[in-house]
């Protein structure tokens, strides 16, 4: 049996000043869109938005229903959001911001699996990485290099690929 183990690094950062503007700015937003998030049965607001390679800026929240699983995250609404408007627009960075009424959130969330995998998919498909900043309400900010780095071992195109040769 061989061992093998995977390392990624994640960027902890305390002070704002030792972000970019860019990064500053999606951080803004994203707090700012938890506020724009229909999330009445969990009462947990996310709010996402991605800085796209022409500069434009795409934002979402997440949405749910009272059917559970037809709601959707603040992220693939983001993700989506962006890939219908700008289809051929790569994506340099997403910011992710949560808020819980019920307590004040100093900690960054982390994307769920269903939104690491849309992640991943996006990220192979334009061939350059997806930048990743996670935060709560306020406070330190996790910043990711590449969506491959939450979603390591994964399912992709290429799988599919192999299965159909
Ligand atoms: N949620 C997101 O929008 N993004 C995440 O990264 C984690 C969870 C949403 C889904 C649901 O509307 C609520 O938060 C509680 O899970």
């Amino acid at each position: 049996m061989k061992k093998k183990s995977l390392c990624i690094d994640i960027y902890e950062v305390e002070d704002e000043n030792e972000l970019s503007p860019d990064d500053i700015k999606l951080i803004h937003l994203a707090r700012k869109m938890t506020f724009n998030a229909y999330a009445p049965y969990s009462e947990f607001y996310v709010g996402s938005a991605i800085l796209l390679e022409n500069g434009e800026i795409v934002t979402g929240s997440n949405q749910e229903n009272a059917a559970y699983p037809s709601g959707i995250c603040a992220e693939r609404v983001c993700v989506f959001s962006a890939s219908s408007q700008y289809p051929n627009v790569k994506m340099k960075a997403i910011a992710v911001a949560a808020r819980n009424p019920r307590e004040s959130m100093n900690y960054p969330i982390s994307p769920c699996g269903s939104c690491r995998q849309v992640l991943l998919e996006f990220e192979h498909k334009q061939k350059e990485p997806i930048k990743i900043l996670l935060t709560g309400e306020y406070g330190k900010v996790f910043i990711i290099t590449k969506a491959e780095d939450l979603t390591p071992i994964s399912f992709s195109s290429d799988d599919l690929k192999r299965l159909l040769l």
